[in-house]
This record gives C-alpha cells, structure tokens and sequence, in this order.
C-alpha cells in the first residue's frame, strides 16, 4: 500500500546488513519511523513491545527472526533456543507458531552451512505469500461488499474493530482487503472505525491506513457500535483474527465478541477475514483452548497523544489505587459468525474444511 504515494511494505529485508527494517507501530500515526533490527533478541522484543503487531505480520517477523537467529548461530540447539524465544512473545497469535514451525523444519534438516541462506529466502517467501493471500481475501470479500452495496443503492456502511489492515499484515491487511479492493473498484462505502482501547489499533493505525488510501471512514468509540447498528448505520462488520479454531470460532482483539453480540441481535452480517496460517487445525472449541493474552494494566492506565503544541505524551488516567486488567483477546463463538472470508472464498464458519479438504 502507499504512503504519501509511495508504495511501502511493514517489513523488508536490508540484505547488505543482514537485517530487517519495519515500521515502529508504536510511533503511528503521528511520526513515521522504520527501525533496523539484527538480531533475533531485537526481534522478540519489537514483537512483545508491539512495534510489530497483528497476526499475519506477527508471523512474518518471527520467520525473519529465526534468519537472524541462524546468522548468529545455525546450531540446531541454538535455532532451538529462538524458535523457544520467539513463541513465547506473544501467545495468542497462531501466525507465530506457524511460521516458526515452517522454519524449523525446513532448516534443521540441512547442513548447518546451508541453514542461514535458506533461512533468508524463505521468510522472504512467508512475506510474499501472505501478501498474495491477503489479495485473494481482498477479491473475495469485495464480491461480497459490492453485491450488498447494489442492494442498498447508497455508500455502504462497514465497521472494522482494531486493525486489521496492511500494517498488521506485510501488506492488504486482511479485514481491510476487501475494502481496498471495493474503494479502489469505483464501489461507495464508509467504515466505522472502533478506537480499540486500550492501545487504540483502531484510532491509531486503522484511520491513519484509510486516511493515507483516501477511504471516507469515522473513528468512533468502542461503545458506539451497537447504538449504530440499532439504527441502521452499519451494512456489515469485517474484523481480522488472531486464530480461528477448525469450527470456526473467532478469537479477535478484545471487544470482538461484543460487535459480534450487537451484529446478530440487529441482523447485521459479521464477517472474519483470514488467511489460512491464521486457522488452528488443531483446535475445535476456542473459548476453552485459545490462549488469551494478558498485557499489561499501564495499556489500560496510561494513554499516549499528541499536546496541541505538538509534542507526544503520556497521561494517567486512572485514580491512584485502582487495579487494571488487561485481557487483549476475546473469542466469537462461530454461531455469531454470518462467514469466513478466506484466500479460497467465503464460506460459513463450520464449513471451513470444505475449503480447506
Ligand atoms: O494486539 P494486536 O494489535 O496484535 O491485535 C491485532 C488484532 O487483533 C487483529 O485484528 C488481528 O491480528 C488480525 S490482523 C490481520
């Protein structure tokens, strides 16, 4: 995607240095700042510190990460030891394990000779498929907007929770490919954009995404979804996700499920977009199997803005002596899901293994 007319992807390699750079996400969206990492402790950290977030990209760093780990040592003990690492950064995203295993046993059957320059081609393929996944998820779910938006003969309404747009993917982002793809069609739509507290994805990074596209969008606060659905100001709601069990249950950013709640009582469709490293084979019922993320109460404490004079700061916003708590991941159960929307098509939640034999 472009910023400023320019075409940028969240992450690329720096070949000469042996090193990724990525776009610092904690800096958006008031300063644009691409950080150099080259070691696979420096990788771990952008992940736990969220300068690197959302699942597909989460996934895609952790590939580059293992590259770096093999550039400092290609041992099998020592490759063990960051795969170790890198999983424990973040639980809930399955885009991390599954890059991480793709890596491994890829690499450890080669000569230790062999691993590093593997290990760079390949998180370059990671990066490259996902980028094609997410425009296939864009194709897919733009069929679905511009059929709706024919129905309704006026600018279509869409809300989006957190960001699941091209900055939490290497680029399209997954929830926000089909809007692109419909924007960029010619077809008249608006999103609602949820802030997303505590750490305001949605504020942040989702309206400075659409606002860099030229995508007419209104932030709004987390607790205004359900009111303007009542009233018949959302068409349909379009999230990503973090990890969707084999029967499609949605574990999404906190507050998901709320959305989901409101959309099914008003009949608004609710719709998941996922590429398919996002889908846990594994799992079948998410409320009792998914990891939720815990993070800490200061995301909930403390929020970060620009002063009117300019300068970025952080204020308080709770009284002194009251406990916070911070679970950053909620799961939908798959009966509130109206579809999946995938790089195959869309499907109903509890028909993904038709897509997926
Ligand atoms: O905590 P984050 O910002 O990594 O959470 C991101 C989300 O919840 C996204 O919706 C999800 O990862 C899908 S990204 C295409």
């Amino acid at each position: 995607m472009k910023i400023q007319g320019h075409p940028w992807r969240t992450i690329w390699p720096v070949e000469a240095e042996k090193a990724i750079e990525i776009i610092d996400q904690t800096r958006l969206p008031h300063a644009l700042v691409v950080c150099r990492l080259d070691t696979v402790q420096s990788v771990v950290l952008a992940i736990k510190t969220m300068q690197v977030r959302g699942a597909p990209l989460i996934g895609a760093t952790a590939a580059y990460g293992m590259a770096l780990a093999a550039k400092q040592d290609a041992s099998d003990a020592s490759l063990h030891h960051a795969a170790q690492q890198l999983l424990a950064s973040r639980p809930t995203a399955v885009n991390l394990r599954w890059a991480v295993e793709r890596m491994l046993t890829l690499l450890l059957p080669l000569s230790v000779a062999d691993r590093e320059v593997t290990a760079w081609q390949e998180a370059a393929t990671i990066c490259d498929e996902d980028v094609i996944l997410n425009q296939a998820i864009g194709k897919h779910g733009c069929l679905q907007i511009q059929e709706m938006q024919q129905l309704k003969k006026r600018p279509l309404n869409i809300l989006t929770h957190c960001n699941a747009g091209w900055l939490a993917t290497v680029d399209w982002g997954t929830a926000l490919s089909p809007i692109y793809a419909a924007f960029n069609a010619g077809v008249p739509i608006h999103v609602w954009v949820d802030e997303t507290r505590p750490r305001n994805q949605g504020a942040s990074l989702t309206a400075w995404e659409l606002c860099q596209h030229g995508v007419p969008h209104t932030v709004i606060s987390d607790n205004a979804g359900g009111h303007l659905m009542q009233h018949g100001e959302v068409d349909m709601v379009i999230v990503g996700a973090d990890r969707v069990t084999a029967h499609g249950d949605v574990c999404n950013k906190i507050g998901t499920y709320l959305k989901a709640l409101a959309a099914f009582d008003n009949r608004v469709p609710f719709y998941a977009a996922v590429p398919s490293p996002t889908i846990d084979w594994e799992m079948r019922d998410g409320l009792s199997e998914i990891p939720i993320e815990q993070r800490s109460a200061d995301e909930v404490a403390w929020i970060q803005g620009r002063t009117m004079d300019g300068g970025i700061v952080s204020v308080n916003i709770l009284p002194d002596g009251s406990p916070a708590a911070n679970p950053a991941f909620d799961v939908t159960p798959a009966r509130l899901v109206s579809g999946i929307i995938t790089e195959r098509g869309i499907c109903r939640p509890d028909m993904l293994r038709s897509l997926f034999p």
